[in-house]
């Protein structure tokens, strides 16, 4: 395959790339360092030695400052102990443990386009997902009224999980009340709004929650969140997200999308590290504590809610009184005391974020990026387009980073075997599925181009080692 001209026109974006300089605020695996199976190597001399690493979908890359926070936290600990906690330090510019994960939220609430007293920095997805379900999930028990939980049919197992299980923590059960959207006309489920208004309408009366993803984890297909979210409104109906792949990938503005709540995690577009604490929008409408909490009926004044000790108002979180007093907005969903190894990782490539200008900037160079990869997939051999398509949404709009490409039957262990021989990192959906996504912070038109010239070096070996 003949990318001599892909590669100059890719050098040449490269050099005009206004976001280039991110790129060296990460550590970029080296080719040597994801072919070995030690820790330790010379640093790299050449940037061709580096790995081609499109997989911030799964795992964001490591920012260099994380170390570097990290070890301001680690002296922290090591030098004052529990005063971490609440002494502030001339010659740190981290905020003391106390107030973490206030900071964390503040860094936040730009990237999903909140107020931060609508964000809270706290557990993971998953857990986030049944505690916002605790608060916001109240089905009419008897069944007959709203019950139903509206979810796609091919949901993350997690969101499929949790809500399986808050339906049968109800006295409920998947068969009465679980929906799932299923595409009337894509094989691929890729869904339009109208699929999703068609089945909200059909079961708008019974419908307590309807739970979707910003995007799909597997097509990489981004919804109208606006859109879906003011339909279910209007039929009375409460809206979780799952920005998992959503977050620092696409601009979001949950706040004027009129969003109920949403969560995420942190260890794919942003980088936090894997299995990196959460994130939780909860519009203020739904968040606010109204009344001064009487003894008689304490939990009159705010939504009802699963509670612990670090929702609770701070003023009083110390005095260790038995009568919960939530802080208004999301910090009054937190349970537990964060885990600040985690806010401080989280938090340094955050900084990152707003140094870049925020995620609208990314998306300008994340929009022409994927578009140059979806360009290098058309420009393939005719030879080697027989085995693969592309099942992202070619419509921008309607898509982030990642393009999701189906294999043709049989080659995914081949193809995924012969990248990382080439230094080439991504992911794969058994069976037949590869998600290659350019992060816009770390990643290059060049890097889009060598993973073209690996993958159709791979298709190769899978044409002449086919029967
Ligand atoms: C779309 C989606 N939802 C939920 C999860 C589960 O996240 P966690 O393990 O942080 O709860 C993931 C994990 O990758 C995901 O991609």
């Amino acid at each position: 395959m003949d990318t001599s001209s892909s590669r100059t026109r890719a050098q040449d974006l490269d050099r005009e790339d206004p976001l280039a300089w991110a790129r060296s605020e990460f550590n970029i695996p080296t080719k040597a360092e994801i072919a070995s199976a030690q820790l330790n190597h010379p640093p790299p001399v050449l940037e061709a030695e580096k790995s081609v690493y499109l997989c911030g979908n799964s795992l964001g890359l490591q920012p260099k400052r994380t170390r570097k926070r990290i070890e301001q936290y680690l002296d922290t600990w090591a030098k004052q102990g529990v005063q971490g906690h609440f002494k502030p330090l001339e010659d740190s510019d981290l905020p003391t443990w106390l107030d973490a994960d206030a900071r964390a939220a503040k860094l936040m609430a730009p990237v999903v386009g909140a107020d931060e007293t609508e964000v809270a920095v706290m557990q993971t997805l998953t857990a986030n997902l049944h505690l916002l379900m605790s608060a916001f999930y109240r089905p009419d028990i008897n069944g007959t009224r709203r019950h139903k939980v509206i979810l796609e049919s091919k949901a993350f197992p997690s969101d499929h999980f949790a809500v399986e299980t808050q339906l049968r923590h109800h006295g409920l059960s998947a068969e009465t009340s679980m929906i799932t959207i299923k595409s009337p006309s894509s094989e691929d489920n890729v869904l339009t709004t109208d699929d999703i208004k068609a089945v909200i309408s059909e079961h708008a009366s019974t419908t307590a929650l309807l739970l979707l993803p910003g995007i799909q984890y597997y097509t990489g297909q981004l919804l109208d969140i606006k859109t879906i979210t003011a339909f279910a409104h209007e039929h009375g109906i409460f809206v979780i997200w799952d920005l998992a792949h959503a977050v620092g990938n696409v601009p979001l503005h949950l706040h004027d999308w009129d969003v109920d709540a949403a969560t995420w995690c942190t260890y794919k577009y942003l980088n936090g590290g894997p299995g990196c604490i959460g994130g939780l929008f909860v519009h203020q409408r739904n968040s606010t504590v109204t009344k001064s909490i009487t003894d008689e009926k304490p939990e009159e004044g705010y939504n009802p809610r699963l509670a612990g000790w670090w929702g609770n108002d701070k003023k009083t979180r110390f005095v260790m009184a038995n009568k919960f007093h939530p802080v208004g907005g999301a910090a009054g969903f937190q349970l537990s005391n964060p885990s600040v190894l985690d806010i401080t990782s989280l938090s340094a490539s955050l900084e990152i974020f707003e140094q870049a200008g925020g995620v609208p900037r990314l998306r300008e160079k994340s929009l022409k990026l994927t578009a140059f990869l979806e360009e290098l997939f058309q420009e393939m051999s005719p030879e080697d387009k027989e085995l693969f398509r592309i099942i992202t949404p070619s419509d921008p709009a309607q898509r982030g980073a990642q393009l999701s490409v189906m294999l043709a039957k049989g080659i995914l262990g081949t193809v995924m075997k012969e990248l990382e021989l080439r230094g080439v990192i991504i992911d794969e959906r058994k069976p037949d599925v590869i998600r290659v996504a350019p992060a816009p912070l770390y990643n290059t038109y060049t890097d889009c181009v060598f993973f073209i010239e690996a993958f159709s070096a791979a298709l190769e070996v899978c044409r002449t080692s086919r029967p």
